[in-house]
C-alpha cells in the first residue's frame, strides 16, 4: 500500500494497493462534509485515477469511524442562501464532479462507513456500488434545511430505489439504517463496520482481475442503456460487443475456456 504522508492534511487522500486506489474524504472534524475545496480535490483525484490504466477499481471511504460524508458543508450552504445564481452554480459544480464518478471507466465502490447524508448520499449514488457498514445511516436531509438534494440526488435516488421510496427519503429527510438501505436496494452489501474497508477492497480486487475493456464496456452499456430507448440501447450494446470482439483479451478469454485453463488478461 502506498500513500504520500505529506498529504495527510489534504481533504482527499489517495492510496494505492496494487491495481486498487483508495480515495479517502479526509475532514473528520466536520464528518467529512464536502466544501468546494474538497469537491475540487475529489474531482482532480478522480480524473487522475480514471486516466491511469494501472488503476482497475476505486474504493471511496470517509476518514474516521463516524462518517462516510455527512453532506455538503452547511457553512458554505449558509453563505449561498442570499443568491439564486450562487446556489445554482454550487449545484452544477457538485453535479459535474459526481457525473465524472458515474462515467468513470472503472468500477467505483462507496464504502459507507457511517453517516452518509445529503451530498454524501449523492456521492455514494454516483458510485458504481454502495457497500455499507452495519452502523451506517443514509439519507437526504436537505428538506430540514429548506432545500432539496442538489448534486444529482433527486435524479439518481428514484432511478435506484423507485419514485415512492425516493420521495419518502427526500420529503421526510429521515435517515435509514443499513439494513433498511439493503432492503430497498440503496446499498447492495452490508458488513460489520470493522470489515467494511477490507471487504470493499477485496471486491475491487476481484473486479481488477477481469479484462479491463470488458469492464469498461459493461459499465458504459448499462449506464447509457438506462437513459435511452431499448432499441438504441441494444444498438449501443452491439457496437460495444463488436469492439470487444477485436481485443486480445476476448480471444484469450474464449480460448482459455476451451483449453480448460484460467484466462490471463493483459488489457489489450
Ligand atoms: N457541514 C458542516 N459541518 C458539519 C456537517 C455538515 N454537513 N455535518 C456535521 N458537521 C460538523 C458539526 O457542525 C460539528 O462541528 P463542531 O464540532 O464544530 O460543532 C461536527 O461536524 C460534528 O458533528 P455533530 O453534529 O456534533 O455530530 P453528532 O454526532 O451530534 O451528529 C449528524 C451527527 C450527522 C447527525 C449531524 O452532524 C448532522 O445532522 N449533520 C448535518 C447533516 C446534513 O444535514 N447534511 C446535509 C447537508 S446538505
Amino acid at each position: 500500500m502506498t500513500s504520500d504522508p505529506s498529504l495527510a492534511e489534504s481533504p482527499i487522500l489517495v492510496e494505492r494497493d496494487g491495481p486498487i486506489a483508495i480515495l479517502t474524504v479526509n475532514r473528520p472534524a466536520v464528518l467529512n462534509a464536502l466544501n468546494e475545496a474538497t469537491l475540487a480535490a475529489l474531482d482532480a483525484a478522480m480524473a487522475a485515477l480514471d486516466a491511469d490504466a494501472e488503476v482497475r477499481a476505486i474504493v471511496v471511504i470517509g476518514a474516521g469511524e463516524k462518517a462516510f460524508v455527512a453532506g455538503a458543508d452547511i457553512n458554505e450552504l449558509a453563505r449561498a442562501t442570499a443568491s439564486a445564481g450562487t446556489g445554482r452554480m454550487m449545484a452544477e459544480h457538485g453535479q459535474r464532479v459526481f457525473d465524472r464518478i458515474e462515467r468513470a471507466s472503472k468500477p467505483v465502490i462507496a464504502a459507507i462507513n457511517g453517516y452518509c447524508l445529503g451530498g454524501g448520499c449523492e456521492l455514494a449514488l454516483a458510485c458504481t456500488f454502495r457497500f455499507a457498514a452495519e452502523t451506517a445511516q443514509i439519507g437526504q436531509p436537505e428538506i430540514n434545511l429548506g432545500a432539496i438534494p442538489g448534486y444529482g440526488g433527486s435524479q439518481r435516488l428514484p432511478r435506484l430505489v423507485g419514485r415512492d421510496r425516493a420521495l419518502d427519503l427526500i420529503l421526510t429527510g429521515r435517515r435509514v439504517p443499513a439494513a433498511e438501505a439493503l432492503a430497498i436496494g440503496l446499498v447492495t452489501r452490508v458488513y460489520p463496520a470493522a470489515s467494511l474497508r477490507a471487504e470493499a477492497i477485496g471486491f475491487a480486487r476481484e473486479l481488477a482481475g477481469k479484462a479491463p475493456a470488458a469492464i469498461r464496456c459493461a459499465l458504459d452499456a448499462v449506464r447509457v442503456g438506462l437513459d435511452v430507448p431499448l432499441p438504441q440501447g441494444q444498438a449501443h450494446e452491439a457496437a460495444l460487443f463488436g469492439l470487444l470482439a477485436a481485443t486480445e483479451d476476448m480471444r484469450e478469454g474464449t480460448r482459455a475456456f476451451l483449453e480448460k485453463r484460467a484466462a490471463h488478461f493483459t488489457g489489450r
